[in-house]
C-alpha cells in the first residue's frame, strides 16, 4: 500500500508534475480509501495516480497535498513518473531531529537549511535545545541579562570554554564567540517551518544544564546556610520563588513566539548537589513532607507542567522526569536507551523515542581513527536504519513519533553539523514514515546515494559512503559482531 521504496528518492529545485487538485470531488472516494487511519495519518495522507502524462493527487488538507508534491518530486528524481496508485500515509506523528544551539550558534540562515531537508524527508518536528549551561540562544525581554551575559563566551569550542573555567563575555568583544536569536527572528523560522508543514518545539531546560541561567541571575541559585551563593552551580533552585518567577516569565515569552502543542522542559541530568545544604530547598522539602532531594526535581516538574498546561500546552520532558512523578498528560522522551519509554508507556504516558543507542547522531558514525572526535558509540547510518521504534511491551497508542537529537559539544560549525545529520537523518526519516515492514535495507540505501547526491548539488554537507568502513556498512557494532556476520 505504501510506496517505501520512493520515500527518499527525492530531487529538489524541479517544477512539480501538473497537478489536479479538487478537494470536493475527491474527498467522499479518498475519504473511503483512509478511513481505517488515525486522524492525524488523515491530515497527512493522500493519494497519487499517474495515467500517462496525467497526475491526480488527492488529499484532504494541504498538509496531505504537501505530502504528495514532495513525493511527486522524488519520482521525477528516478526519471519516470509510474503509472499506477500511490497511497501513502505516516506511521509515526512526530518525526523530528534535535539541534542544540547552545554548545555552538549555527543561526537562522543554517536552521532555514535544514528545514528545507527536513521537508524533503517529510520529517515535521524541529526541536530546538535553546539554552544550556554554555549559552542562552533566545532573547527574553523581561531576563535580558540572559542574552545579555551569556550569548557570547570565551572560548570557540565548548571544550575551549570548558578549558577556560566558563568564562562569558559580552557581544562587543571581538574575541567572544556566540550569538542568539531575536523573537523576530525565531517568529521568521517559525512561519518558514510552518509553510513546511514543520513544527518547532521549543526547549527550555531546568532544572540541571543551567549554569548560565545563575550566572546572569544569580537569585535562581542555591545558597549556604550562611547565605552565600553557590555560584557557578549546574542547578537551578528549586526551592526559591525567583527560579518559578524566572522560568514562569520565560516560558510565557517562549510560547508567544512558539505556538507548538508541545513545550520542551528538559529535566535531565540535575546533580542536585547544592540542594541539601540550601535553607531554600530544605525549608520546601519540610514544607511538603519530602524525604529526598530528588522529589524537589519532581516539584519543579509538576508546578511548570501545571503553569504549561494552564496556557494550553503539554510539556515534554526527558525521560529523568519518570523518576520524580510525572504528571499526567506529559510526553515522556526516552533517550537513555528504550527504558524509560516503555516505563512511561506503561504508565500511560506518550513517548518520544530518541534512545541513545541508536538516534544520537552526535556519536559516531565510522571507525574512531578515521572520523572527527564524536561523543558515544559506533552509530553507523546501517545501525540507525536498523532501529525500531515500537520497543517490547509498549503499546502503539502512546508511540508519538521518534528523533534523532544533535548535540553539539563536538560539532562547532555548520558544515560539521550537516556532516553527522545526512545520510542518517535520511534513515530516521524512513522509520517514522514507513511501517517496519515495508523497509528494506538495501533499497534504502541505494535511494540514499541517489539523494546524497541531490543533497550536495543544493550544497549539503554529509558524511561520505564511499570511505565508509565495512564494520560500519554491515551494521555491525564490533569487529566481533562483524566476524561473527561474515561466518553467517
Ligand atoms: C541528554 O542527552 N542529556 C538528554
Ligand atoms: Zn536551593
Amino acid at each position: 500500500m505504501i510506496l517505501a521504496s520512493l520515500i527518499l528518492a527525492a530531487l529538489i529545485g524541479l517544477v512539480p508534475a501538473p497537478v489536479e487538485y479538487s478537494p470536493e470531488r475527491s474527498r467522499t472516494c479518498f475519504r473511503k480509501a483512509i478511513e481505517q487511519l488515525e486522524p492525524w495519518q488523515k491530515e497527512e495522507a493522500y493519494r497519487i495516480t499517474i495515467r500517462g502524462q496525467k497526475v491526480k493527487v488527492e488529499a484532504l488538507t494541504e498538509e496531505g497535498r504537501f505530502r504528495a508534491q514532495t513525493t511527486l518530486e522524488q519520482l521525477r528524481a528516478l526519471g519516470e513518473l509510474p503509472e499506477g496508485t500511490i497511497l501513502d500515509y505516516p506511521r509515526l506523528r512526530h518525526r523530528g531531529l534535535m539541534i542544540d544551539e547552545s554548545r555552538s550558534f549555527k543561526g537562522l540562515e543554517f536552521l532555514k537549511k535544514q528545514i528545507d531537508a527536513m521537508a524533503l524527508l517529510k520529517l515535521n518536528v524541529l526541536h530546538l535545545h535553546l539554552d544550556d549551561s554554555a549559552g542562552w540562544r533566545m532573547e527574553i525581554d523581561s531576563y535580558p541579562l540572559l542574552t545579555e551575559k551569556t550569548a557570547f563566551r570565551v572560548g570557540y569550542t565548548y571544550h575551549e570554554w570548558e578549558a577556560g573555567k566558563y568564562k562569558f563575555t559580552s557581544a562587543e568583544d571581538p574575541a567572544g564567540y556566540g550569538g542568539f536569536y531575536s523573537k523576530a527572528e525565531l517568529r521568521e523560522l517559525v512561519e518558514y517551518a510552518a509553510k513546511r508543514f514543520i513544527t518547532v518545539i521549543p526547549e527550555i531546560e531546568m532544572p540541571g544544564h543551567s549554569m548560565e541561567v545563575g550566572y546572569a541571575y544569580p537569585e535562581v541559585l542555591c545558597t549556604l546556610e550562611d547565605g552565600t551563593l553557590c555560584r557557578g552551580a549546574w542547578d537551578l533552585c528549586p526551592g526559591s520563588e525567583a527560579t518559578y518567577r524566572l522560568l514562569e516569565s520565560v516560558l510565557s515569552e517562549v510560547m508567544e513566539v512558539f505556538p507548538s502543542e508541545f513545550i520542551h522542559i528538559g529535566g535531565d541530568e540535575a546533580t542536585m548537589k547544592t540542594w541539601p545544604g540550601c535553607p531554600k530547598c530544605r525549608a520546601l522539602m519540610e514544607r511538603e513532607g519530602y524525604t529526598s532531594v530528588k522529589q524537589l526535581q519532581g516539584h519543579l516538574v509538576r508546578r511548570i507542567e501545571a503553569f504549561v498546561r494552564s496556557h494550553g500546552r503539554r510539556i515534554i520532558g526527558w525521560d529523568e522526569i519518570l523518576e520524580t512523578g510525572v504528571p499526567e498528560g506529559a510526553v515522556v522522551q526516552s533517550w537513555r536507551g528504550v527504558s524509560g519509554g516503555q516505563k512511561a508507556s506503561a504508565l500511560g504516558h506518550d513517548v518520544v523515542m530518541s534512545p541513545n543507542t541508536h538516534l544520537y547522531l552526535d556519536y559516531y558514525q565510522d571507525l574512531i581513527r578515521k572520523e572527527p572526535k564524536a561523543v558515544g558509540a559506533l552509530t553507523s547510518l546501517r545501525w540507525v536504519y536498523g532501529y525500531e521504534p515500537l520497543a517490547p511491551g509498549m503499546a502503539p497508542e502512546h508511540l508519538l513519533g521518534i528523533q534523532g537529537n544533535l548535540w553539539c559539544e563536538l560539532i562547532p560549525t555548520p558544515e560539521h553539523a550537516e556532516y553527522m545529520l545526512y545520510p542518517r537523518a535520511f534513515a530516521i526519516a524512513e522509520t517514522a514514515w514507513s511501517p517496519s515492514s515495508a523497509k528494506d535495507w538495501e533499497s534504502f540505501y541505494r535511494r540514499t546515494r541517489a539523494l546524497l547526491e541531490v543533497f550536495h548539488r543544493r550544497g549539503y554537507k554529509s558524511f561520505d559512503l564511499d570511505t565508509e568502513s565495512d564494520l560500519s556498512r554491515s551494521g555491525c557494532r564490533t569487529w566481533e559482531e562483524y566476524d561473527a556476520y561474515l561466518k553467517n
